[in-house]
């Protein structure tokens, strides 16, 4: 599988609203859109991040892929299996927000304490277009409010709200990793 070149900070597709995927189009014979999951989920794997937006790899649609495995390097974080999100959208915030160290393969080399709700109600679709409902708290759903962030032209950046807390991931992971049990990796 080709690996695909990731946007970094700047690139203006980073900053747009993206299209919905037709649902058509998902399934149709040409397969380019499910050649293209396939293809996020070997660069998501090959960059060490634990999940990727469809406009981080230059693709203007509603795509997300997650998954993080306690093999890799997040050995804090709770594993997640490997989830394919079309079209997903955040049906409900819980009032509860909790702080957690945040980086991103577009942001590459920073870290940053990014406020996030402990519980979120996602609607959104399978690869195969089936429509599912979950309920997501905890890491998951810190993963899942930063992709579907990307989907609406945001970065954990704009989510910040003390930039004091924001690092270089050698300096992070000196004086801030070291001291505190934290969830941290490349969402
Ligand atoms: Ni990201």
């Amino acid at each position: 599988m080709p690996l695909l070149q990731v946007a970094k900070l700047g690139e203006p597709i980073l900053r747009q609203t993206s299209q919905l995927v037709n649902l058509i189009a998902l399934n149709s014979p040409d397969g380019k859109i499910q050649l293209l999951i396939d293809n996020m989920i070997d660069t998501m794997r090959e960059e060490g991040g634990v999940g990727l937006a469809a406009p981080q790899v230059f693709q203007s649609l509603r795509l997300v892929v997650i998954e993080c495995l306690s093999s890799e390097r997040y050995s804090e974080a709770p594993d997640i299996p490997l989830t394919v999100l079309v079209n997903p959208s955040i049906k409900h915030y819980g009032v509860d927000t909790a702080l957690g160290w945040e980086g991103c393969l577009s942001l590459k080399d920073l870290r940053g304490l990014v406020p996030r709700s402990k519980k979120i109600t996602v609607e959104y679709f399978d690869r195969e277009g089936n429509p599912i409902t979950v309920n997501a708290e905890g890491f998951l759903a810190v993963v899942l409010q930063h992709e579907i962030d990307h989907l609406h032209g945001k970065v954990f950046l704009d989510r910040m709200t003390d930039f004091s807390q924001l690092a270089y991931i050698e300096e992070f992971e000196k004086y801030i990793a070291n001291k505190e049990t934290v969830e941290s990796g490349s969402i």
